[in-house]
C-alpha cells in the first residue's frame, strides 16, 4: 500500500500553495462547539445538517425546507449566544432527541460551519470531533484519497481543541493505513499526545473553553470532550446535507 498525502490545516485555512480540498478527503473539526453540535444531532436522530455561514442565507435555507413542506430547526450562534429569531442555539446540549428526532437542521455558526463552507469542493467531507473520532476515522480510512484534516479554529487562529482532536483523528487513521503526515499533522498529533490523558483539563484550559465557561456552558464542555460517544461519521451527500452513519 503506498502511502496517502495526510495534512492538517492548524487554522482552518489552505496552505498558500494553492492546494486545497479539491480532490481530498476533508475532516472539518470544530470542538467547541459547532461540529460537536452536528455529531449529537445527527446521532440523536436528524434527518440531516445543512450548514450555512451567513444568517439571512440560514434563515433564506430554513424557508425553502419549509416551503418544501419540511419542518427544519435552525441552529447557531454569534459570539457563543443563540441568533434572535433561531430556535435554536449552538450548545449541543439542547440537540436532544425529543427535539430533533426526523427534523432537518440548518446551522448557522461563526467558524465551523465557514470551515465546512471551505471544504465543499472536496470529494468526501465529514464533520468530526471528539465525540465520534473513531467513526470518523474508520468511514476516512474506507476511501483512498489524500486526506485534509481541517481544523476550525477562531477567526483565523489555531484551536488548541480541535489540534488535539485533529491528532486523535490522525493517529486513528495511521494505524488503518500508512499515511504519510505533514509537519502540521505531526505537530497536531504531538499535541493530541500532550493532553491524551486529560482532555476535560485541556478543554477547560483552552481560551474558547475559557470563554464558553464565562457564558455559562461548562456543561457543554463535558459533553464536547466525551470520547466516541456515538457511533457514527457525519458525511456530506448531495445538497450539502450532512447525514449520520454507521
Ligand atoms: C463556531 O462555529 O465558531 C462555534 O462553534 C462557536 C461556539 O458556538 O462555541
Amino acid at each position: 500500500m503506498a502511502p496517502l498525502p495526510l495534512h492538517t490545516w492548524l487554522d482552518g485555512t489552505p496552505p498558500p500553495d494553492g492546494s486545497g480540498a479539491a480532490g481530498a478527503c476533508a475532516v472539518v473539526v470544530d470542538v467547541l462547539r459547532a461540529t460537536s453540535t452536528i455529531v449529537t444531532a445527527l446521532g440523536n436522530g436528524a434527518s440531516y445538517v445543512v450548514a450555512r455561514t451567513d444568517v439571512d442565507e440560514a434563515f433564506a435555507a430554513r424557508e425553502e425546507l419549509e416551503r418544501a413542506g419540511e419542518e427544519p430547526l435552525l441552529g447557531g450562534e454569534r459570539g457563543g449566544h443563540k441568533v434572535p429569531g433561531f430556535d435554536l442555539g449552538n450548545s449541543p446540549l439542547e440537540y436532544e432527541a425529543e427535539r430533533v428526532a426526523e427534523k432537518p437542521l440548518v446551522l448557522c455558526t461563526s467558524n465551523g460551519t465557514a470551515a465546512l463552507q471551505r471544504c465543499r469542493e472536496a470529494s468526501r467531507v465529514f464533520a468530526a470531533a471528539f465525540l465520534n473520532a473513531g467513526a470518523t476515522a474508520a468511514a476516512v480510512a474506507r476511501g483512498a484519497e489524500p486526506v485534509v484534516l481541517c481544523c476550525s479554529g477562531k477567526e483565523g487562529a489555531p484551536s488548541l481543541e480541535d489540534i488535539c482532536c485533529a491528532g486523535l483523528i490522525a493517529s486513528r487513521l495511521r494505524e488503518a493505513y500508512p499515511f504519510e503526515a505533514d509537519d502540521a499533522t505531526a505537530l497536531a498529533l504531538l499535541c493530541w499526545e500532550r493532553h491524551a490523558a486529560d482532555v476535560p483539563r485541556m478543554l477547560a484550559a483552552c481560551s474558547h473553553g475559557r470563554y464558553l465557561a464565562s457564558l455559562g456552558f461548562e456543561r457543554d464542555l463535558d459533553h464536547c470532550g466525551r470520547l466516541d460517544a456515538f457511533e457514527i461519521a457525519a458525511t456530506q451527500k448531495e445538497g450539502g446535507k450532512l447525514v449520520g452513519v454507521a
